[in-house]
């Protein structure tokens, strides 16, 4: 608990106390000499408490998807390093983020996903709330039978609300309330992409509920999914089956600036096609670029890949340092291609396509976290060619722990 009290109280003060502060300045360096995050940003449990308040809290952190709430009253927690969360889709069909905790006496609402008529209601002492997180009902408050008391000012005791967005499907939340608008946010990486999609063909994308998610249980800190994800230097070690089709000369980087995301891009994406079948595509995607695709990690924790006929998201929850549940949500244009019987075996093909990929990554993901326990490990060296994306990550850790 002294760990989270300083960290709210003292950023530096508390990480040098974890590790050495000159090796986090060392990641700032310019490529060639710069090192990477040292071993205790992926070892220390401590320091995933700074993390905790320095990444997750303070930025736009991705705590799931809508389409995990579909209906109004729908309603699920979710535990964001130990602070309890819960996700509810309002009667106006608005994805809302409270906190998981009951203005009583602390009991935890919510313990797992379910739907909700009218009221979150506390099974302690049945205090209840709607779906704005307003204290509607006291059930014996003043005693047998008397729900109300003058001296008791119940809109002073309502649920509290956390700062959150849905874009593209993906809840971010910004639970210290302090992140520039999450418009703001968002516009280097909508403004990168409108070349290919219009924020009207956003809305074009549609969940598929039959083949549209999986979740992977991964030994590693949640980094490593993101630094791995940055590059394509590992295509052909690591995805022989893919680097067939798209190998790495076929890969560009990507590296946004103010930096918030990076990642890579592909000139050889190859649609399913399976006779005269195949997906519908984005209305508005130019021709000359459809054999483009993109693989996108939006700091801290949402990994994004963007084809012409298809959508994922693959974010992070982070368990523990060593920890991290995976999931994937994948999204086809339109309701035919998303849901319709006659694409429901090219859809089994396609997420049994990324899971592969993804499973394939699990490896390098978890030789990672294994090497970091070496005492004569010190961060490493960057390639200055092929990981220019990874070394932005790395940088924009560092500069979060040290602005
Ligand atoms: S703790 Fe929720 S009603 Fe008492
Ligand atoms: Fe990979």
């Amino acid at each position: 608990m002294i760990t989270f009290w300083m960290a709210e109280n003292s950023k530096n003060l508390n990480l040098k106390e974890i590790l050495d502060i000159e090796k986090i300045k060392a990641v700032n360096q310019p490529i060639e000499q710069a090192n990477g995050l040292p071993n205790e940003c992926y070892t220390s449990s401590q320091y995933l408490m700074i993390e905790r308040e320095n990444v997750f809290k303070d930025k736009w952190t991705v705590i799931g998807v809508g389409s995990s709430v579909p209906n109004p009253g729908d309603a699920k927690p979710y535990n964001l390093l130990g602070i309890p969360l819960i996700i509810l889709r309002d009667k106006e069909n608005k994805v809302r983020v409270f906190h998981n905790v009951c203005s009583h006496r602390g009991f935890k609402l919510l313990s797992e996903p379910c739907y909700l008529k009218n009221v979150l209601r506390c099974p302690y002492h049945s205090w209840s709330y709607d779906f704005e997180g307003k204290l509607v009902a006291t059930p014996h408050i003043g005693g047998l039978n008397i729900h109300t008391l003058e001296k008791f000012d119940k809109s002073k005791s309502n649920l509290k609300e956390v700062r959150s967005n849905v874009w593209m499907d993906i809840i971010f939340v910004n639970i210290n309330n302090n992140e520039v608008e999450f418009k703001e946010y968002v516009k280097p990486l909508e403004d990168r992409w409108s070349k290919f999609i219009t924020k009207k063909d956003q809305h074009l994308l549609v969940y598929s509920r039959d083949h549209g998610h999986f979740s992977l249980d991964v030994k590693s800190n949640w980094k490593f999914a993101i630094e791995n994800y940055c590059e394509s230097y590992h295509l052909p070690t690591i995805h022989p089956e893919l680097n067939k089709v798209s190998n790495i000369s076929d890969h560009y980087h990507i590296q946004g600036l103010p930096n918030r995301f990076a990642g890579q891009g592909s000139k050889k994406y190859e649609k399913l096609i399976k006779g005269n079948k195949s997906f519908d595509n984005f209305k508005n995607w130019p021709k000359d670029l459809n054999k483009k695709s993109e693989y996108i990690a939006l700091f801290p924790n949402v990994m994004i890949g963007l084809h012409i006929d298809h959508f994922y998201t693959f974010w992070l929850e982070p368990i523990s340092v060593n920890e991290t549940k995976e999931h994937l949500a994948m999204y086809y244009i339109g309701e035919n291609s998303a849901n319709g019987k006659e694409f429901e075996s090219m859809r089994k093909e396609n997420v049994r396509f990324w899971k592969d990929v993804m499973s394939e990554d699990i490896k390098v993901i978890e030789g990672m976290q294994e090497g970091r326990n070496s005492p004569v490990y010190n961060g490493g060296n960057f390639s200055p060619v092929m990981d220019g994306p990874t070394h932005q990550f790395h940088k924009w850790v560092a500069s979060n722990l040290i602005a």
